[in-house]
């Protein structure tokens, strides 16, 4: 009986730009996360589940053995700290930056920065390295409204097109980093499972570079 393999992805962009990546690793979801309830999905290997989590989630599964694989978003992987999981494999996908953003205008006054945001470690990390005094709050989504009704002076925020800050008479104040989903490993899963875990690492790594 072969061992069974358990990988962690969430909804969304994450989970429809790694399938082309698992299919060329030979992995195939028998289930669309979009439209099924489930969160267990069976692939075409009756030994590889996948389970479907929220993206903020993924470190925590892999770090504790609940999922030997996942796929983050350094945005997501810098807010865990990483602990406790490797990252081998820089997937090149969900590609965006990490910004500080505001109205135009830019940093201004002396008075203490309020800055909105879910990426509050990185944020905090951002302002202190530049000597900054911030007060951050921590919000779960919808950052961009937060300088537009007077909660915050800025944001720290995912920008990829551009739209969402344009649509908010918004625009990017400062570059913090550059983000990509990568492939997670739990520590045990990679000694215990190493000859099946690497040959996934491989083939995916194979799938990503036939793809840039
Ligand atoms: P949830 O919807 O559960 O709150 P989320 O907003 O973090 O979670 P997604 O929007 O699917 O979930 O984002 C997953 C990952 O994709 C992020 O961690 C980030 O790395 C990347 N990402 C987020 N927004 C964009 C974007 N606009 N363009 C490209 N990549 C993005
Ligand atoms: C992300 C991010 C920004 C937007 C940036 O939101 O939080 O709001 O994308 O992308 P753009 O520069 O191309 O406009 P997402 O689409 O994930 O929506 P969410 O609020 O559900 O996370
Ligand atoms: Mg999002």
């Amino acid at each position: 009986m072969s061992e069974t393999l358990t990988i962690a992805l969430s909804k969304g962009r994450i989970f429809k730009d790694t399938l082309p990546l698992l299919a060329a690793a030979g992995i195939v979801p028998t289930d669309d996360p979009e439209t099924s309830r489930k969160l267990i999905l069976d692939t075409n290997d009756s030994s590889v589940k996948l389970v479907i989590i929220r993206a903020t989630d993924v470190p925590t599964y892999v770090r504790y053995g609940a999922a030997d694989l996942g796929v983050a978003g350094k945005d997501v992987l810098m807010e865990h700290g990483g602990e406790g999981i490797y990252e081998p494999l820089d997937l090149r996908i969900a590609r965006c930056r990490m910004v500080v953003a505001g109205l135009p205008g830019g940093y201004a006054g002396s008075r203490r920065l309020r800055v909105a945001t879910k990426f509050v470690n990185s944020a905090h990390a951002h302002f202190a390295a530049q000597g900054r005094q911030v007060e951050i709050i921590k919000l779960y989504g919808s950052m961009e409204l937060a300088p537009l009704v007077g909660l915050a002076d800025c944001i720290v925020d995912l920008v990829d097109t551009g739209n969402t800050l344009r649509a908010n008479g918004l625009v990017p104040w400062e570059d913090m980093a550059q983000i990509s989903s990568r492939l997670i490993v739990n520590k045990a899963s990679m000694k215990m499972k190493h000859r099946r875990v690497q040959r996934i690492i491989e083939q995916l790594r194979e799938a990503v570079e036939s793809e840039h």
